[in-house]
């Protein structure tokens, strides 16, 4: 979960490096640091913070020399954030430096060997384990860097995306890559290493992603020889032209990307159905369905795993394909599907969902998933991504680059994706009318409309957010299709600000959590009119009764929980099934808004990463 980031070539290294590594912060923020080698002399600055604070810390005769460097920003695994564990870690000699994304899970029995033979270790990390692992091997073999890289490898068992450098071989770095994503900018005689392509984006759109169980030797002036780990056969470099552009991994006159993404939505949620849904000649046109359209109407049942706001999607998307296309649904933490030995079989279609495509419990659920001969259809946003690679079909959301930690446009665009597979499947099953069909077609497609006037409440909502930004607790309540969007409410709520909040079907309330609520305690409620409006209004009477604080998401014009609750949030009227992507709209601006009013860094939440490639 960490990012990494290096360059080698004509151009002066370090401030490629450190654009990278900003660009690289949603990976993780726990410390920052870089190693440059000036000609003659390797220079490493590491910091605990941020990678502005490492920008702070470096010397200015640093930032002058030099076309060869790696940079790091780091997710804390193991050892605490603090400067000695920060990256690059040195190995024992002082020759060589390393970055690494990733876990080395047997790093405990590989460092007691390098301490008999007379190692030392500085910080806790696996990392400068491995590292030293380089380097005893470079010795004990009398091997060059990338052969040394290729033999440790073998030895270590966990996840890794790695670059080395190496002071007495200064014209090259190696990197490999087992888990953890590792893409490789190729520019007129430079290359550029970085965890996505966002810090070489402005040099070059030319890319090669690395293949798990990959290693690569980049050598100045010269070129890429990339080879297997295991069985040291080369491989053909496959260079894919990007299409992403930079403005659109930039804020964009937004305070923070978190509100940028959430005013990106309506887009986002075009792009989504855009060359899919045909409404003047009512059809749902996505080869990755049609192709595999045996297999999903076959299926016995679709599992559906996913990860933290992605599950959330994968929630809601149940009652999409159950009420739309009579498919029984299960929805699983991917986290929980790897590790509970779960009945799958060959007429089961699993969906993975996940925005970064990388979320490393996700891309394990899938593995298992395919080895039980299941079918696996992947929902990702990130274009080349592990999951998008791994599964064996797929559609991308098209939301668009993802940077705040917290995650509003992939919710919504998930749904709309998996919107239009259910949609597409009732239509080929005979589990809705044709006139049902274009009704949907048609509710769809004036969603993005309707996402900008809810987009209006924003200074409403602002309003709101002052009255209880204090609170110490909040609960959010939700039935049917909305229940996830509680769910959702509650999590946004939570990593941003920092405050403790639930989500519930709001029937549940009357089991447990009533008893928390009094006059201090808001309550958010999902109430539109469609979505059984009756029963949430009575649940909104219990509240009423003990006190309290309402904040009611309705449909426009609303009357009776207007009557009842403290502050009301409109929404425009939309189909039940639909309205899970403006329910969630309000919810998302009000955690923003609470978590800025209380100082917190919304788009770097504490503790937290965008990319999850540990599991
Ligand atoms: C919440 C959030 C996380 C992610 C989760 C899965 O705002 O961002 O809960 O949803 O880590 O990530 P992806 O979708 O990348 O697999």
């Amino acid at each position: 979960m960490c990012g990494i980031v290096g360059y080698i070539g004509p151009r002066e290294a370090y401030p490629i490096i450190i654009e990278g590594l900003k660009r690289l912060e949603y990976r993780g923020y726990d410390s920052a640091g870089v190693a440059l080698f000036d000609g003659t002399d390797l220079k490493v600055c590491k910091t605990k913070g941020k990678v502005v604070d490492l920008e702070n810390k470096l010397p200015t005769n640093i930032t002058n020399t030099g076309h060869i460097g790696i940079g790091h920003t780091r997710w804390a695994t193991h050892g605490v954030p603090n400067d000695v564990n920060s990256h690059p870690h040195y190995s024992n000699s002082g020759n060589l430096v390393i970055i690494h994304n990733g876990i080395i899970e047997n790093y405990e029995a590989l460092k007691k060997e390098l301490i008999k033979r007379g190692f030392t270790f500085q910080s806790d990390t696996d990392t400068e384990v491995l590292v030293n692992l380089i380097e005893d091997v470079k010795n004990k073999e009398n091997v060059k860097l990338g052969k040394a890289v290729q033999i440790a490898l073998n030895q270590v068992i966990g996840a890794y995306a790695i670059a080395v450098f190496d002071k007495t071989q200064p014209k090259e770095i190696v990197i490999a890559r087992l888990g953890s994503p590792l893409a490789v900018g190729v520019g007129k005689d430079e290359f550029f290493i970085a965890s996505d392509a966002s810090p070489f984006l402005e040099y070059t759109k030319d890319a090669i992603y690395l293949e798990d169980e990959e290693m690569a030797i980049i050598r100045l002036n010269r070129d890429i020889k990339i080879r297997k780990i295991k069985d040291d056969s080369l491989v053909d470099p496959y260079v894919q032209t990007l299409k992403l552009n930079l403005e659109e991994i930039e804020k964009g006159g937004f305070d923070h990307f978190m509100l940028k993404e959430i005013y990106e939505q309506p887009r986002a949620i075009t792009d989504t159905y855009r060359g899919r849904l045909n409404r003047q000649e009512a059809i749902i046109k996505m080869s990755s369905v049609e192709d595999n359209m045996k297999k999903f109407l076959n299926a016995d049942r679709i599992i559906i795993v996913a990860c933290g706001t992605s599950w959330h999607a994968g929630l809601v998307a149940e009652y999409i394909f159950e009420d739309l296309a009579r498919i029984p649904v299960e929805v699983e933490y991917a986290s929980e599907f790897r590790y509970r030995n779960p009945i799958i079989t060959e007429k089961d279609v699993v969906i993975a969902i996940s925005q970064s495509g990388e979320t490393a419990d996700t891309l394990a659920a899938i593995k298992l998933a395919k080895s039980k001969g299941a079918f696996v259809f992947g929902v990702c946003n990130v274009v080349g991504s592990s999951i998008a690679r791994e599964t064996d079909a797929g559609a991308y959301t098209h939301a668009g680059p993802e940077i705040g930690v917290a995650s509003t446009k992939a919710f919504t665009t998930q749904i709309t994706v998996l919107y239009l597979i259910a949609l597409r499947l009732a239509r080929a099953k005979g589990t809705i009318s044709s006139s049902d069909f274009r009704h949907h077609l048609l509710e769809l497609e004036m969603i993005p409309k309707k996402v900008e006037k809810v987009l209006e409440s924003n200074e409403h909502i602002k309003y709101i957010a002052d009255i209880y930004k204090d609170v110490h607790n909040f609960l959010y309540l939700g039935r049917g299709y909305n229940f996830p969007v509680a769910l959702e409410g509650a999590l946004k709520l939570k990593e941003i600000s920092y405050i403790h909040a639930e989500g519930y079907p709001a029937a549940e309330m009357k089991h447990g959590p009533i008893a928390l609520i009094d006059e201090n305690m808001p309550i958010v409620v999902i109430a539109t009119k469609k979505g059984h409006y009756e029963k949430v209004v009575s649940n909104i009477q219990e509240i009423k009764a003990r006190k309290g604080k309402i904040i009611g998401i309705v449909t426009e014009g609303d009357v009776d929980v207007r009557e009842l609750a403290d502050h009301v949030i409109e929404v425009p009227e939309t189909l039940e099934s639909l309205s899970p992507l403006l329910t969630t709209i309000p919810l998302q601006l009000l955690s923003y808004h609470i978590a800025v009013l209380i100082g917190k860094n919304v788009d770097q939440p504490r503790n937290l990463a965008k990319s999850v490639t540990v599991e």
